[in-house]
C-alpha cells in the first residue's frame, strides 16, 4: 500500500537535505482533520537550518513537488506544514488493499528475525491465578502480532516447576498426603497442603530446614522426591490445560525451570571463571553494586541448591544457542523488575554475544486486584482463573438469554463473549497500570470492552446479511465515501499495519485494543449517520463495501489479541 508519510518525507528530503527516515519519524497525524491528514512540524529543523519554523514551512511549501493524484494541497499553519491527501486516492488504496488481501495488515518486516517470548509460566501445584492470566494474554497477543509481521516467533511457557516450594510440598505430602485427595482436585488439595506446611514452617524452623533439604534431594535426583514431584507436575499441567483450552493459548515450548537443572553447573562454572562469583555466608553471589543494583544476585544458596535466578541464566544460555534470538521478551509482573535487572546484568558475564544480552527485555505489567484485594497463594486467598473464566461465560450467557433468547449456539457465543471480555479487559489499558477487576465493566456491552467490539462486528455482519451481497471492489465508486464518518473509518483502516508495528515497538498490545475501540466507534458513527441500504445503488455499494471492510479489520485485530468473534450475538 502507498506509504503517504514516506512520500511526504521523500519530497521534503529533496529540499532540506536531511535523512528521509528521520524526516519521516517527525511526521504527525493531526488530531483535528481540519489540519490535514499529515503534519510536518518544522520547528524540528529550526536549529539545524538556523531559521524560524514558519519560514522553513513557507520555503518547503514553495519548493515542494507534489503529485496531485496523491496530495490535494499543502498549507502552512504556524510552524507546521499540513498535508491534505487526495481523499479518493486514500479510499482506493485502502479498499483495494483490503479486497486483495485475506490477511490485511500482514507483512514481512520481521523476516529473518527470531523473537522468543516467555509468558504465562504458572507454578506447578499452585493455582493458575489472575496475575498469570495477564501474562498469558499479553504474551499471547504479542506472539500473534509478531508472527503476523513476519517474525519467527517462539512462545515459551517457563513453568515454575522447580524450587524450594517443592521441598515444602514434598514435606507436606509426606506428613499428611493421605488426608488429601490430590488425584481428584489436584491444585486445590495441593494448595491446602502448601498453606498448611507454610504455617508449620513459620512455627518450626526444623521443618523449614527439612523442606530445604527435600529440594536439595530433588536436585540430586533422589528417586522418592522425584516421583512425587513428577506426580504433582503432571496433575497440575492437566489442570492448567483447561485454562489454556478456554483461552486458546499456544506454546512452542514447555521447558520450565526444572528443564535447566542439568544446565546450571555450566552457568556456575562460567561465572566462577569470570572471577565475579563471590562467597558470602556460604552462598555464591554476584555483587552488582557497581552496576547500580544494591541487592546481589544469589547464584547458589548456602546448602548448595540453585535459585530461580540461576535457572533463568541457564535459560538465557540455552535460548541463545537454540533459538539465536534477536529479542527475548519476558512478560512478567513488575514485581519481578529487580530479578530481571539482576539476571540481565549477570547474563553479560556468560560470554555470549552482545546481540543476545542486548535483546533481553523485561515486559512488565501491573497487578490485578479483585475488589477484595490482592491475591496471594501463600495465604490461600486466591481466585482460580478457571472459575473466573467460567463465571464470565455464565454471565455472558445470562445477558444473551435476556437480550436475544432466540439466538442459536448460545453456549458457543457465550464462551466467545465471556472469554473475549476477560481477555480484552486485560489488554485495554497500558500494561504497566494496576487494574481492578470489575464484572460490570468487563462485560458492559456499551463500554470500551471486548463485547462492544464483538457487538459492532456482529452489526457489520447483519448489515451484510440484510444487503444480501458484498459488491466486487470494481463496483465501488470511491467518491461515494467522502463524508466525514466514512473518511474516519478509511483513515483508521489505512493505519492498521502501522498500529501493529507500534505494538511491537513498544511491546504494548493496548495500542491495538485502543485502535479497535476507535474503529468500532467510527463504525457506529457511520452507521448512525448513514443509511446503508438505499435506493441509489452506487451509494449502497460503497457503503456496504465499507461495512465489510470495517468488519474484516475488526475481526483480524480482535483475533490477533486472542479474541474470537461470533457472527451473531
Ligand atoms: N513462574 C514465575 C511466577 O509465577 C514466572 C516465571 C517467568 N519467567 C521467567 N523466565 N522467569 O512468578
Amino acid at each position: 500500500m502507498i506509504n503517504f508519510k514516506n512520500i511526504i518525507a521523500k519530497e521534503i528530503a529533496e529540499i532540506v537535505n536531511i535523512n528521509e527516515k528521520e524526516l519521516e519519524s517527525y511526521i504527525e497525524i493531526p488530531k483535528d482533520t481540519n489540519n490535514g491528514d499529515y503534519a510536518f512540524p518544522c520547528f524540528r529543523l529550526a536549529k539545524e537550518l538556523k531559521k524560524a519554523p514558519q519560514m522553513i514551512a513557507e520555503d518547503i511549501k514553495n519548493q515542494i513537488k507534489i503529485d496531485e493524484k496523491i496530495i490535494d494541497k499543502v498549507e502552512v499553519a504556524g510552524g507546521y506544514l499540513n498535508f491534505y491527501i487526495h481523499q479518493e486516492q486514500m479510499i482506493k488504496e485502502v479498499l483495494q488493499e483490503i479486497a486483495n488481501h485475506e490477511e490485511y495488515g500482514k507483512s514481512e518486516i520481521g523476516k529473518g528475525k527470531n523473537i522468543v517470548i516467555d509468558y504465562s509460566a504458572p507454578n506447578i501445584a499452585k493455582p493458575f491465578h489472575i496475575g498469570h492470566l495477564r501474562s498469558t494474554v499479553i504474551g499471547g497477543a504479542l506472539y500473534n502480532i509478531y508472527k503476523y509481521l513476519g517474525y519467527h516467533t517462539i512462545g515459551i511457557n517457563h513453568l515454575g516447576d522447580y524450587g524450594t516450594q517443592f521441598g515444602k510440598l514434598i514435606e507436606g505430602y509426606k506428613l499428611w498426603g493421605k488426608e488429601y485427595d490430590i488425584e481428584k482436585d489436584p491444585i486445590n488439595e495441593l494448595t491446602k497442603i502448601y498453606v498448611r506446611i507454610n504455617q508449620l514452617c513459620k512455627e518450626d524452623e526444623k521443618v523449614l530446614e527439612q523442606c530445604r533439604m527435600n529440594f536439595k534431594l530433588l536436585e540430586e535426583g533422589d528417586s522418592y522426591c522425584t516421583e512425587i514431584w513428577e506426580k504433582f507436575r503432571s496433575l497440575s499441567l492437566k489442570e492448567f490445560q483447561k485454562v489454556y483450552d478456554l483461552l486458546g493459548s499456544h506454546f512452542d515450548s514447555w521447558n520450565g525451570e526444572a528443564f535447566y537443572s542439568d544446565k546450571m553447573p555450566e552457568v556456575i562454572q562460567i561465572l566462577e571463571k569470570s572471577g565475579k562469583l563471590e562467597e558470602s555466608q556460604g552462598a555464591k553471589i554476584i555483587n552488582l553494586e557497581d552496576k547500580g543494583i544494591n541487592t546481589p544476585c544469589i547464584i547458589q544458596k548456602s546448602n548448595g541448591s540453585t535459585t530461580y535466578a540461576t535457572r533463568d541464566l541457564a535459560a538465557i544460555l540455552y535460548r541463545a544457542r537454540t533459538y539465536d534470538f534477536d529479542k527475548a521478551l519476558y512478560v512478567v509482573s513488575y514485581e519481578q523488575t529487580l530479578h530481571f535487572k539482576q539476571v540481565f546484568e549477570v547474563a553479560k558475564l556468560l560470554g555470549i554475544d552482545e546481540k543476545y544480552t542486548n535483546g533481553l527485555k523485561h515486559v512488565p505489567f501491573g497487578m490485578v486486584a479483585l475488589p477484595t484485594g490482592k491475591m496471594s497463594t501463600r495465604e490461600g486467598n486466591i481466585v482460580k482463573l478457571e472459575e473466573l473464566l467460567n463465571e464470565a461465560i455464565a454471565r455472558a450467557k445470562e445477558i444473551i438469554e435476556e437480550k436475544n433468547p432466540e439466538l442459536q449456539n448460545k453456549e458457543e457465543v457465550a464462551k466467545k463473549v465471556g472469554v473475549g471480555a476477560v481477555i480484552f479487559n486485560d489488554l485495554s489499558n497500558s500494561r504497566i497500570k494496576d487494574e481492578i477487576f470489575d464484572w460490570n465493566q468487563v462485560l458492559n456491552f456499551q463500554g470500551e470492552t471486548g463485547p462492544y467490539i464483538q457487538y459492532t462486528y456482529v452489526r457489520t455482519k447483519s448489515v451484510l446479511e440484510k444487503a444480501g451481497y458484498v459488491p466486487k471492489i470494481e463496483e465501488v465508486q470511491y467518491d461515494k465515501l467522502l463524508d466525514e464518518t466514512s473518511k474516519n473509518i478509511i483513515k483508521l483502516l489505512y493505519n492498521f499495519e502501522n498500529i501493529l508495528e507500534q505494538v511491537t515497538d513498544k511491546e504494548e498490545p493496548s495500542i491495538l485494543s485502543r485502535y479497535l475501540i476507535d474503529l468500532a466507534k467510527a463504525f457506529s458513527n457511520f452507521y448512525n449517520d448513514n443509511k446503508i441500504l438505499v435506493e441509489d445503488k452506487e451509494i449502497q455499494n460503497a457503503r456496504v463495501y465499507l461495512t465489510y471492510a470495517a468488519g474484516k479489520v475488526l475481526k483480524i485485530g480482535a483475533n490477533l489479541l486472542g479474541i474470537e468473534m461470533p457472527d451473531k450475538m
